[in-house]
Protein backbone atom coordinates (compact mmCIF):
# COMPACT_ATOMS: atom_id res chain seq x y z
CA UNK A 1 0.00 0.00 0.00
CA UNK A 2 1.14 3.42 -0.37
CA UNK A 3 1.26 6.69 1.81
CA UNK A 4 -1.63 7.84 0.15
CA UNK A 5 -3.71 4.86 -0.22
CA UNK A 6 -3.12 4.43 3.43
CA UNK A 7 -4.92 7.94 4.21
CA UNK A 8 -7.64 6.73 1.86
CA UNK A 9 -8.40 4.19 3.65
CA UNK A 10 -8.09 5.50 7.18
CA UNK A 11 -10.39 8.07 5.88
CA UNK A 12 -12.72 5.87 4.89
CA UNK A 13 -12.19 4.15 8.08
CA UNK A 14 -12.85 6.82 10.04
CA UNK A 15 -16.00 7.91 8.30
CA UNK A 16 -17.91 4.67 8.42
CA UNK A 17 -17.10 4.48 12.11
CA UNK A 18 -17.73 7.79 13.16
CA UNK A 19 -14.49 8.80 14.65
CA UNK A 20 -12.59 11.87 14.69
CA UNK A 21 -8.71 11.87 14.63
CA UNK A 22 -6.69 14.22 16.52
CA UNK A 23 -3.30 15.15 15.80
CA UNK A 24 -0.60 17.10 18.20
CA UNK A 25 1.32 19.86 16.29
CA UNK A 26 4.47 17.64 16.24
CA UNK A 27 3.40 14.70 14.84
CA UNK A 28 4.34 13.76 10.93
CA UNK A 29 3.42 15.52 7.77
CA UNK A 30 1.16 12.08 6.47
CA UNK A 31 -0.43 11.70 10.29
CA UNK A 32 -1.90 15.72 10.33
CA UNK A 33 -3.25 14.80 6.62
CA UNK A 34 -5.39 12.51 8.23
CA UNK A 35 -6.18 14.61 11.35
CA UNK A 36 -9.88 16.04 11.74
CA UNK A 37 -8.30 18.51 14.04
CA UNK A 38 -4.41 19.31 14.70
CA UNK A 39 -2.85 21.99 17.69
CA UNK A 40 -1.28 22.14 20.26
CA UNK A 41 -2.22 21.01 23.47
CA UNK A 42 -4.75 23.57 24.63
CA UNK A 43 -6.94 23.37 21.09
CA UNK A 44 -6.70 19.39 20.97
CA UNK A 45 -8.10 19.81 24.90
CA UNK A 46 -11.04 21.83 23.81
CA UNK A 47 -11.46 19.70 20.66
CA UNK A 48 -11.93 16.89 22.83
CA UNK A 49 -14.72 18.11 24.90
CA UNK A 50 -16.51 19.31 21.77
CA UNK A 51 -16.69 16.77 19.01
CA UNK A 52 -19.71 14.84 17.83
CA UNK A 53 -17.53 11.41 17.21
CA UNK A 54 -18.45 8.04 19.44
CA UNK A 55 -14.70 7.77 19.19
CA UNK A 56 -11.43 9.29 19.56
CA UNK A 57 -8.25 8.70 17.76
CA UNK A 58 -5.67 10.87 19.74
CA UNK A 59 -1.97 10.97 17.93
CA UNK A 60 0.46 12.44 20.64
CA UNK A 61 1.77 11.53 23.88
CA UNK A 62 -0.03 10.09 26.17
CA UNK A 63 -1.30 12.59 28.86
CA UNK A 64 -2.94 13.60 25.64
CA UNK A 65 -5.12 10.86 25.57
CA UNK A 66 -6.13 11.19 29.12
CA UNK A 67 -7.15 14.69 28.82
CA UNK A 68 -9.12 13.78 26.40
CA UNK A 69 -11.45 10.55 27.95
CA UNK A 70 -11.15 12.82 30.85
CA UNK A 71 -13.32 15.48 29.14
CA UNK A 72 -15.24 13.16 27.05
CA UNK A 73 -15.88 10.49 29.35
CA UNK A 74 -18.40 8.67 27.25
CA UNK A 75 -16.70 8.29 24.04
CA UNK A 76 -13.96 5.81 23.20
CA UNK A 77 -10.47 7.50 23.19
CA UNK A 78 -7.67 5.66 22.09
CA UNK A 79 -4.06 6.65 22.17
CA UNK A 80 -2.40 5.57 18.60
CA UNK A 81 0.31 4.07 19.84
CA UNK A 82 0.44 2.82 23.57
CA UNK A 83 4.64 3.38 23.74
CA UNK A 84 4.41 7.34 23.02
CA UNK A 85 4.62 9.48 26.83
CA UNK A 86 6.00 12.73 27.31
CA UNK A 87 8.87 12.17 29.83
CA UNK A 88 8.36 15.65 31.90
CA UNK A 89 4.73 13.96 32.72
CA UNK A 90 6.67 11.39 34.55
CA UNK A 91 9.10 13.67 36.23
CA UNK A 92 6.16 14.49 39.74
CA UNK A 93 4.91 11.62 41.12
CA UNK A 94 1.72 12.35 43.57
CA UNK A 95 3.94 11.24 47.36
CA UNK A 96 6.82 14.10 46.01
CA UNK A 97 3.95 16.80 45.05
CA UNK A 98 2.71 16.16 48.79
CA UNK A 99 5.31 16.66 50.28
CA UNK A 100 6.47 19.75 48.12
CA UNK A 101 2.33 20.77 48.83
CA UNK A 102 3.26 20.73 52.93
CA UNK A 103 6.86 22.80 52.23
CA UNK A 104 4.15 26.09 50.66
CA UNK A 105 1.08 25.65 52.38
CA UNK A 106 -1.75 28.37 51.53
CA UNK A 107 -0.14 28.16 47.57
CA UNK A 108 -2.23 27.47 44.65
CA UNK A 109 -1.10 24.10 42.89
CA UNK A 110 -1.39 25.15 38.86
CA UNK A 111 0.27 22.20 37.64
CA UNK A 112 1.49 22.14 33.64
CA UNK A 113 -0.85 20.18 31.59
CA UNK A 114 1.97 17.45 30.49
CA UNK A 115 1.48 15.69 33.76
CA UNK A 116 -0.35 12.43 34.62
CA UNK A 117 -3.61 12.12 35.37
CA UNK A 118 -2.98 11.08 38.87
CA UNK A 119 -1.04 13.91 39.90
CA UNK A 120 -3.87 16.43 38.62
CA UNK A 121 -6.17 14.92 41.46
CA UNK A 122 -3.91 16.69 43.69
CA UNK A 123 -3.41 20.52 41.91
CA UNK A 124 -5.68 23.11 41.78
CA UNK A 125 -5.76 23.75 37.96
CA UNK A 126 -4.12 22.93 35.09
CA UNK A 127 -2.32 25.03 32.06
CA UNK A 128 -1.08 24.60 28.43
CA UNK A 129 1.74 26.35 26.98
CA UNK A 130 -0.47 28.99 25.33
CA UNK A 131 -3.37 29.45 28.70
CA UNK A 132 -0.65 29.26 31.65
CA UNK A 133 -0.33 33.19 32.05
CA UNK A 134 -4.11 33.83 31.29
CA UNK A 135 -4.88 31.25 34.19
CA UNK A 136 -2.12 32.13 36.48
CA UNK A 137 -3.24 36.18 36.07
CA UNK A 138 -6.82 34.68 36.39
CA UNK A 139 -6.30 32.91 39.84
CA UNK A 140 -7.36 34.83 43.51
CA UNK A 141 -4.65 33.13 44.81
CA UNK A 142 -1.41 35.16 44.73
CA UNK A 143 0.86 32.19 45.75
CA UNK A 144 1.60 29.42 42.93
CA UNK A 145 3.05 26.79 43.17
CA UNK A 146 3.95 25.72 39.39
CA UNK A 147 4.61 22.22 38.22
CA UNK A 148 6.64 20.37 36.84
CA UNK A 149 8.13 22.97 34.56
CA UNK A 150 10.26 25.81 36.04
CA UNK A 151 10.91 27.14 32.63
CA UNK A 152 7.17 27.43 31.57
CA UNK A 153 6.23 28.79 35.02
CA UNK A 154 9.22 30.75 35.63
CA UNK A 155 8.04 32.67 31.78
CA UNK A 156 4.57 33.17 33.39
CA UNK A 157 5.87 34.36 36.80
CA UNK A 158 7.78 37.16 35.18
CA UNK A 159 5.28 38.75 33.28
CA UNK A 160 3.01 38.38 36.87
CA UNK A 161 5.54 40.37 39.29
CA UNK A 162 2.44 40.85 41.52
CA UNK A 163 2.51 37.23 42.40
CA UNK A 164 5.10 34.92 44.25
CA UNK A 165 5.61 31.68 42.48
CA UNK A 166 7.47 28.65 43.90
CA UNK A 167 8.60 26.00 41.55
CA UNK A 168 10.07 22.14 40.91
CA UNK A 169 12.53 21.48 38.79
CA UNK A 170 11.37 19.74 36.31
CA UNK A 171 11.26 20.28 32.41
CA UNK A 172 11.25 19.12 28.96
CA UNK A 173 14.14 16.98 28.34
CA UNK A 174 14.18 18.25 24.75
CA UNK A 175 13.65 21.62 24.72
CA UNK A 176 16.42 22.63 27.58
CA UNK A 177 18.76 21.23 24.86
CA UNK A 178 19.04 24.39 23.56
CA UNK A 179 21.59 27.13 24.77
CA UNK A 180 21.99 30.68 24.66
CA UNK A 181 25.05 29.67 22.60
CA UNK A 182 22.89 27.93 20.12
CA UNK A 183 20.21 30.97 19.32
CA UNK A 184 23.85 33.26 18.99
CA UNK A 185 24.49 30.58 16.71
CA UNK A 186 21.56 30.46 14.50
CA UNK A 187 21.23 34.19 14.62
CA UNK A 188 25.00 34.66 13.52
CA UNK A 189 24.25 32.36 10.45
CA UNK A 190 20.25 33.74 9.65
CA UNK A 191 20.84 37.61 10.73
CA UNK A 192 17.10 37.86 8.96
CA UNK A 193 15.22 35.63 10.59
CA UNK A 194 13.04 36.26 13.74
CA UNK A 195 13.35 33.79 16.22
CA UNK A 196 10.29 32.30 17.39
CA UNK A 197 10.16 29.76 20.46
CA UNK A 198 8.50 27.82 23.18
CA UNK A 199 8.14 28.72 26.61
CA UNK A 200 9.55 25.21 27.46
CA UNK A 201 13.02 26.65 26.64
CA UNK A 202 16.06 28.10 28.96
CA UNK A 203 15.18 31.34 29.81
CA UNK A 204 18.12 32.64 28.19
CA UNK A 205 16.94 31.58 25.01
CA UNK A 206 13.34 32.80 25.78
CA UNK A 207 15.24 36.28 26.58
CA UNK A 208 16.63 36.26 22.87
CA UNK A 209 13.37 35.30 21.44
CA UNK A 210 10.95 37.89 18.94
CA UNK A 211 8.00 35.79 19.88
CA UNK A 212 7.42 33.10 22.54
CA UNK A 213 3.96 30.92 21.96
CA UNK A 214 2.41 27.76 22.10
CA UNK A 215 2.96 25.51 19.24
CA UNK A 216 -0.52 26.65 17.44
CA UNK A 217 1.10 30.06 18.63
CA UNK A 218 4.50 29.71 16.40
CA UNK A 219 2.58 28.58 13.83
CA UNK A 220 0.22 31.07 13.65
CA UNK A 221 2.60 34.00 13.96
CA UNK A 222 5.03 32.69 11.39
CA UNK A 223 2.18 32.31 8.80
CA UNK A 224 0.97 35.96 9.58
CA UNK A 225 4.64 37.53 9.76
CA UNK A 226 5.78 39.81 6.96
CA UNK A 227 9.40 38.54 7.84
CA UNK A 228 11.16 36.11 5.60
CA UNK A 229 12.96 33.81 7.68
CA UNK A 230 12.25 32.34 11.15
CA UNK A 231 14.52 30.31 13.84
CA UNK A 232 12.44 27.81 15.11
CA UNK A 233 12.99 27.08 18.80
CA UNK A 234 10.37 24.45 18.99
CA UNK A 235 10.37 20.45 18.09
CA UNK A 236 11.72 20.25 14.64
CA UNK A 237 8.26 19.12 12.89
CA UNK A 238 7.21 22.24 13.23
CA UNK A 239 10.23 23.37 10.94
CA UNK A 240 8.63 20.82 8.04
CA UNK A 241 5.17 22.18 8.87
CA UNK A 242 5.28 25.70 8.43
CA UNK A 243 8.14 24.85 5.23
CA UNK A 244 4.61 23.60 3.44
CA UNK A 245 2.27 25.99 5.04
CA UNK A 246 4.82 29.30 3.76
CA UNK A 247 6.99 27.96 0.79
CA UNK A 248 8.21 31.23 0.17
CA UNK A 249 9.52 31.51 3.59
CA UNK A 250 12.22 30.06 4.78
CA UNK A 251 12.48 27.89 8.20
CA UNK A 252 15.58 26.78 10.07
CA UNK A 253 15.48 24.93 13.54
CA UNK A 254 17.36 26.39 16.24
CA UNK A 255 18.93 23.32 17.20
CA UNK A 256 18.78 19.51 15.30
CA UNK A 257 18.36 17.44 18.33
CA UNK A 258 15.01 19.45 18.86
CA UNK A 259 13.20 16.40 18.57
CA UNK A 260 10.65 14.41 20.29
CA UNK A 261 10.98 10.57 19.96
CA UNK A 262 7.74 10.16 21.80
CA UNK A 263 6.19 12.87 19.46
CA UNK A 264 7.63 10.69 16.12
CA UNK A 265 6.21 7.11 17.54
CA UNK A 266 2.82 7.35 15.96
CA UNK A 267 2.47 5.98 12.29
CA UNK A 268 -0.44 5.90 9.75
CA UNK A 269 0.08 2.40 10.30
CA UNK A 270 -0.69 2.72 14.45
CA UNK A 271 -4.13 4.64 13.45
CA UNK A 272 -4.88 1.98 10.35
CA UNK A 273 -4.52 -0.95 12.97
CA UNK A 274 -6.58 1.04 15.96
CA UNK A 275 -9.32 1.80 13.13
CA UNK A 276 -9.30 -2.11 12.47
CA UNK A 277 -9.68 -2.78 16.46
CA UNK A 278 -6.30 -4.56 16.28
CA UNK A 279 -4.11 -1.60 17.81
CA UNK A 280 -3.73 1.63 19.61
CA UNK A 281 -4.63 1.06 23.49
CA UNK A 282 -8.30 2.31 24.41
CA UNK A 283 -8.02 4.51 27.72
CA UNK A 284 -9.90 3.62 30.75
CA UNK A 285 -8.93 5.52 34.45
CA UNK A 286 -9.94 4.87 37.81
CA UNK A 287 -13.14 6.57 38.86
CA UNK A 288 -11.85 8.72 41.48
CA UNK A 289 -8.79 9.85 38.80
CA UNK A 290 -11.48 11.06 36.26
CA UNK A 291 -13.22 12.95 38.87
CA UNK A 292 -10.15 14.66 40.59
CA UNK A 293 -8.29 15.16 37.10
CA UNK A 294 -11.49 16.13 35.86
CA UNK A 295 -11.96 18.64 38.28
CA UNK A 296 -8.33 20.12 37.37
CA UNK A 297 -8.57 20.08 33.96
CA UNK A 298 -12.26 21.62 33.43
CA UNK A 299 -11.16 24.55 35.45
CA UNK A 300 -8.36 25.49 32.77
CA UNK A 301 -11.11 24.87 29.93
CA UNK A 302 -13.38 27.66 32.41
CA UNK A 303 -10.51 30.15 33.11
CA UNK A 304 -8.60 29.59 29.34
CA UNK A 305 -11.25 29.92 27.43
P1 LIG B 1 1.89 22.89 23.28
O1 LIG B 1 1.07 23.24 24.47
O2 LIG B 1 2.51 24.08 22.65
O3 LIG B 1 1.14 22.03 22.37
O4 LIG B 1 3.14 22.03 23.79
C1 LIG B 1 3.02 20.70 24.14
C2 LIG B 1 4.32 20.09 24.32
O5 LIG B 1 4.45 18.95 24.66
C3 LIG B 1 5.46 20.94 24.08
O6 LIG B 1 6.59 20.22 24.13
FE1 LIG C 1 7.07 16.06 26.42
FE2 LIG C 1 9.02 17.66 25.60
FE3 LIG C 1 8.09 15.76 23.97
FE4 LIG C 1 6.61 17.92 24.55
S1 LIG C 1 8.55 17.88 23.43
S2 LIG C 1 5.92 15.78 24.52
S3 LIG C 1 7.18 18.28 26.68
S4 LIG C 1 9.17 15.48 25.92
Amino acid sequence: MTVHELQQEILRLKREKNICILAHAYQSQPVLEVADYTGDSYGLSVQAAKTNADGVIMCGVRFMAETCKILSPEKTVWLANPMAGCPMAEQLDLPTLQELKKQYPGYAVVAYINTTSELKTACDVCVTSSSALKICSALENDKILFIPDPNLGGYVAKQLPEKQFAFYHGGCPRHIICSAADAAKARAAHPEALLLVHPECRPEVVEQADYVGSTTGIMAYAEKSDAKEFIIGTENSIVEHLSYACPEKRFYPLAVQLTCMNMKLTTLMDIYHCLQGSGGEEITLPQDVMQGAGRCIRRMVELGG
